[in-house]
């Protein structure tokens, strides 16, 4: 498909700065990952550069997701979505870590790279290692015809328009929506039945206007940030779908604000960052209405107990024994939630950085695509 530069395209116009035009850009990127890929008849996804015969696509056991930064803790988000749609073992891992041990390279696994530059060293060496040792990888790309995407065997196009700031944003967003388009089309062809794929495929359309009214949230979210700014430290937790969204949202605060922020799965709060909480450090808490609702819950008064400042980001407005401040987002589907509650967490560090004055498209010391080692 052709990429319209005009609508998403690599002028900053009259935005501040590129990385809250990128963040306002995630409606028309969203829809744009979705684009003639949703195959109504057969309640299914249509991905026409995989490569892959139904046949092989059915020989896959296990799915291996590698990639860099933001790039991985999207690829945490499509293990947990392969195995919930498809229930194919799935797991994520840093491409440097992966390039470097040695890897098991199985014939029955598919591997994706996941790459917004495409250029990422440590990726492409992942890459490179795996079709030496005669691994099927695909790639889950952003800008076309770059180096990881003519390595790959077949992939996935985001089409999200360039990404000018250095801190991931509608890349991540668009990554999470190719993954559900793979685990639906993985799903579909075994036992993911065809209510459950409608379902998924109407909440992926309801995603662009959902992104949309949390984007018109704004002003409450950016004094909540200036609140945040304010903190030498500040931890995230989340559980199951949301603690990538954490790791994501603390990543974010991290390389924009230089606040320093660290994320935990809810449950091993206990386990020791428990002794860090106090009314010096806030925490940011991913709470949406699901199966874990009540587990979130507990959790949350452990951290009140400990006096802790509390920014929930939930589905509906929670009582102020559990929260200081709520940011609410629309519901969608269980699996889809996560992209949501992302957006949030993505405001926060933007306004945490503005207020603190720091070169928002360009933190010190980073670069957009680490291409030497
Ligand atoms: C750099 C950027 C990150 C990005 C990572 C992977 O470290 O600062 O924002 O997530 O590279 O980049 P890629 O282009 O491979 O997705």
């Amino acid at each position: 498909s052709t990429i319209d530069w005009d609508v998403v395209g690599a002028e900053i116009g009259d935005n501040a700065h590129f990385l809250i035009k990128e963040i306002n850009e995630q409606p028309r990127t969203i829809a744009r990952a979705l684009s003639g890929r949703l195959d109504e008849r057969f309640d299914t996804a249509h991905l026409g550069g995989l490569n892959l015969t139904v046949r092989e696509a059915r020989e896959i056991k296990r799915v291996k997701i590698l990639g860099c930064g933001s790039a991985c803790y999207a690829g945490e988000l499509g293990a947990q979505l392969i195995e919930d749609l498809a229930r194919v073992p799935a797991s994520a891992e840093p491409a440097s870590e992966f390039r470097y041990r040695n890897p098991v390279v199985e014939p029955d696994t598919l591997y994706v790279a996941v790459s917004q530059s495409g250029e990422t060293i440590d990726t492409l060496a992942a890459v490179q290692e795996l079709q030496r040792k005669g691994g099927r990888v695909i790639g889950i790309v952003n800008v076309v015809g770059s180096t990881i995407a003519r390595q790959v065997d077949g992939g996935i196009y985001l089409h999200a328009g360039p990404e000018m700031s250095v801190a991931a944003t509608k890349s991540f967003t668009s990554t999470v929506v190719a993954f559900v388009l793979l685990a639906l089309h993985f799903g579909r062809m075994r036992d993911l039945s065809p209510s459950d794929g409608r379902r998924i495929i109407t909440g992926l359309q309801r995603l662009p206007d959902q992104v949309s009214e949390i984007l018109q949230n704004e002003a409450h979210i950016a004094e909540i940030a200036k609140e945040l700014a304010q903190a030498s430290s500040v931890m995230y937790v989340g559980r199951r779908r949301g603690w990538p969204v954490a790791r994501e949202g603390a990543q974010k605060l991290k390389e924009v604000s230089y606040v320093h922020a660290e994320a935990y799965p809810s449950a091993e709060l206990k386990h020791g960052p428990l002794a860090l909480i106090s009314p010096e450090m806030p925490t940011v808490a991913l709470v949406p209405d699901d199966e874990l609702l009540d587990k979130n819950t507990s959790t949350l008064s452990e951290i009140k107990a400990r006096k802790g400042p509390v920014i929930a980001v939930a589905h509906r407005e929670l009582p102020t024994e559990l929260a200081d401040r709520t940011i609410v987002v629309p519901r969608n589907e269980p699996e889809l939630d996560p992209i949501l509650l992302s957006i949030p967490l993505q405001l926060l560090a933007y306004h945490a950085a503005v207020a603190l004055d720091r070169d928002v498209d360009k933190p010190r010391n980073l670069a957009k695509s680490v291409t030497v080692e």
